[in-house]
């Protein structure tokens, strides 16, 4: 595992206080080719799962600030992060929203559940985010070194593989997501070559946006957060050059816009 990032390169975990996010910190840290890894989340404070990775790799790793709706947080944190870690080499964008109690914000089953203020958080948080990320971030990926940036997305974001209907805002977000990272994969492969850029479906994977919905999932097809990391890890390990642009599932399956 990571043979393709350069030994001693650094990673942001963005949106890492839990779920796939907390766990691509772990397996990151876990990896000693790793050299520094910064994890950002909107509650460092809140962040126990990360309090104790920190702690159990001292020197290793930086919790910052970012919540994902907020750019000068963004700014704050690439500002913070420059200093601490000039060059990146793995930027994975985990931070995601498909409901959320507190906002009244739930999948919609059909059109009269639709709600502007759960579209516009949507957008927020899975497309805006991803994007402002990579708009402040970018002077970090500006070296010569591989460099992958991806952003976690979700199948049901394709447009072509969309047989179910429902859930409005997040596939309409997810595919939004999948629209920048595709143009951001255009204008990079002109002015940052290094950068692979590109969007990981992680499976169906156990944590607090899927439990809601885990009764629908056949058995054996809901993943460990340990299991769906490490597949994607291994994905963008052998990303080439030529698959920057493009959207892969956990297992390496290219699919469809
Ligand atoms: N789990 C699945 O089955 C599945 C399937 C397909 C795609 N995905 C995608 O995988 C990614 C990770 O999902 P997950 O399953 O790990 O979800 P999760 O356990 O619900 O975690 C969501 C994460 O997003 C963070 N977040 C939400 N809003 C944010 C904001 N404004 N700024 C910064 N961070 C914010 C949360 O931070 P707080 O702790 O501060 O709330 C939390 O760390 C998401 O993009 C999701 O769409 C997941």
């Amino acid at each position: 595992m990571f043979d393709a990032i350069v030994a001693g390169g650094n990673a942001l975990i963005q949106g890492a206080s839990r779920g796939i996010g907390l766990e691509f910190a772990r397996q990151c840290l876990a990896e000693p080719r790793i050299g520094h890894v910064v994890a950002t989340c909107r509650s460092p404070q809140d962040a126990t799962g990360l309090a104790d990775l920190a702690a159990g790799h001292p020197g290793r790793m930086t919790v910052l600030p970012l919540d994902s709706t907020d750019e000068a947080s963004i700014i704050a944190a690439a500002a913070a992060a420059a200093r601490i870690a000039p060059r990146l080499h793995l930027v994975v964008n985990c931070a995601g929203v498909l409901h959320d109690a507190a906002r009244g914000m739930k999948p919609e089953k059909r059109l009269a559940d639709v709600r502007p203020e759960s579209l516009a958080r949507a957008f927020a948080v899975n497309a805006i985010g991803p994007l402002l990320v990579a708009r402040h971030f970018e002077p970090l990926l500006a070296h010569p070194q591989r460099a992958v940036f991806a952003s976690l997305s979700a199948r049901v974001g394709s447009i072509e593989d969309n047989r179910l209907g429902g859930w409005y805002a997040y596939r309409a977000s997810k595919a939004a997501q999948n629209m920048y990272t595709r143009t951001l994969a255009v204008e990079w492969a002109r002015s940052r070559r290094n950068v692979i850029c590109v969007a990981l479906h992680p499976g169906t994977t156990d944590t607090d946006l899927s439990r809601p919905f885990q009764a629908n999932v056949p058995a054996g097809k809901l993943f460990g957060v340990d299991y769906a990391v490490a597949q994607m890890l291994g994905v963008i390990d052998r990303l080439q050059s030529a698959d920057s642009g493009q959207f892969f599932a956990w297992d390496g399956e290219r699919i469809p816009w």
